[in-house]
């Protein structure tokens, strides 16, 4: 596996420009099975996640074809399967949207159950609650680890989300648009990637009202046609170069990002005294003064994502004085902890707490990236500690940020990728 060596301590300046929402690319691939037509969808992140999607659909039989790094073409006129369980399905989070999907476009699906980062217990009753209320029968087997889901007829109803969950709001979402009448997903998830696939899909000819609030209204449609797509740009991102900028008392300008969905990260980055500049589509991060404490708690948007949790970590481990953070949204979130504390960070964990004493610096050793963010957090720390960091298993980082050495290069970060 590659590993990162980082040097640290260099102030990292210039200006970086962010690629397409991971999140919304993922789930915006699989809807695009859902024509029988052909989709184009571009700004799409280079990354494993979206690779790992076109072998699935290659697999099951859509003709897939990337026009250049960040366009891909999917044909799905000529689908052979409705059965998605290779190893490409098992290894990413996203996969199941292939079973809201195929469910909506064929009325049956058999998908593998969905591998991803591993911070705990990651259910999708949700997801079967939503289908079966549709009508579905869903068929859970654990020993073949499957999802089976079968219906005659989708009949638009309207579902109660116990949880706000991106996955289940999206996978409904998809199933509820060619299902019979009208569906109300209440409690639904509000973040910008859940609004992103709702634009595709409306593109698509669905009819999907209210996304970005918490009640969505979905009249079922016969039929979707193709379209081509611009993906939205990765809040996360955006928001581990805004954290390095400050992280290295740099001056970063973030471009090609929607300033409004960094409104969370942009408030607690200016409660800590680092200089905060929002253009129209982008964001000058400016650090170098001392840096003040505070508290983080994680929600769904619009309030502080978990996905930025261990990054901000990293940063308020150098703050002057204490901070908590609350993990609300994954019961074992704080697996990177262990690993920030090996650099001399002082951050001890109470089941969803984490209490994090600032230190004056942090010091170079060898680390691994536990999980996708928890990867980005060790390059955050690594680029204000003294010395050199070697970050194992990169192969997480890959997993969701594109070509991450070349833009922290550009930035002047001392960063190398070692082949193994
Ligand atoms: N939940 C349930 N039942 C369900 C679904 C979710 O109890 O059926 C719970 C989860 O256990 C969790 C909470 O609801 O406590 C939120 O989970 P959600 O379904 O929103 O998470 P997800 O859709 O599996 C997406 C992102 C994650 C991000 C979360 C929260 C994708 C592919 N993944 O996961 O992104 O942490 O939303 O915002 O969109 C990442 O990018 O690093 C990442 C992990």
């Amino acid at each position: 596996m590659d590993k990162l060596i980082i040097t640290g301590q260099r102030r990292l300046q210039g200006e970086v420009s962010i690629s397409g929402a991971k999140n919304a690319a993922v789930a915006i691939i699989p809807a695009a099975i859902m024509a029988n037509d052909v989709c184009i969808i571009d700004n799409l992140p280079c990354i494993e996640d979206v690779y790992c999607l076109y072998n699935t659909l290659t697999n099951i039989g859509a003709e897939c074809e990337f026009l250049n790094n960040h366009t891909l073409k999917i044909d799905s006129r000529d689908l052979k399967t409705k059965k998605a369980v290779t190893e490409d399905v098992r290894k990413i989070r996203a996969s199941y949207y292939l079973l809201g999907a195929m469910l909506g476009r064929f009325k049956e699906a058999e998908v593998a159950l969905p591998g991803g980062c591993n911070f705990g217990n990651r259910p999708i009753d949700q997801h079967i609650k939503g289908f079966r209320a549709l009508g579905a029968d869903v068929e859970v087997d654990e020993e073949k680890g499957i999802v089976i889901a079968k219906a005659n007829r989708l009949i638009g109803t309207s579902i109660y989300m116990d949880v706000v969950s991106v996955g289940a709001t999206i996978n409904v979402m998809l199933a509820a648009i060619l299902a019979e009448g009208t569906t109300i997903i209440e409690n639904a998830a509000k973040e910008p990637h859940v609004v992103d696939t709702a634009n595709f899909l409306n593109l698509m000819g669905a009819k999907i009202k209210g996304a970005g609030t918490d009640v969505i209204r979905i009249v079922g449609v016969e039929s979707l046609k193709g379209a081509e797509y611009t993906i939205i740009p990765d809040q996360i991102e955006a928001g581990t170069y805004m954290i390095a900028s400050a992280i290295t008392g740099g001056d970063v300008l973030v471009r090609n990002i929607i300033p409004k969905h960094m409104d969370c990260l942009t408030a607690k980055l200016v409660e800590m005294n680092v200089e905060v500049h929002e253009h129209d589509d982008s964001i000058r991060i400016i650090g170098g003064k001392k840096l003040y404490n505070t508290n983080i708690k994680t929600m769904s948007y619009p309030g502080f994502p978990t996905d930025l949790q261990p990054q901000i970590a990293a940063l308020l481990s150098v703050c002057n004085g204490k901070s908590v953070i609350t993990e609300n949204v994954w019961d074992n979130r704080f697996q990177y902890v262990d690993q920030l504390n090996l650099m001399g960070a002082k951050i001890s964990v109470d089941g969803r707490e984490a209490t994090v004493e600032g230190v004056d610096a942090l010091k170079g050793t060898t680390v691994k990236a536990t999980d996708l963010r928890a990867g980005a957090a060790m390059i955050v720390a690594a680029l204000a500690a003294e010395g050199v960091t070697e970050i194992n298993d990169v192969k997480y980082i890959d997993r969701g940020y594109e070509a991450v050495e070349e833009k922290l290069s550009a930035l002047g970060a001392y960063i190398k990728r070692v082949k193994e």
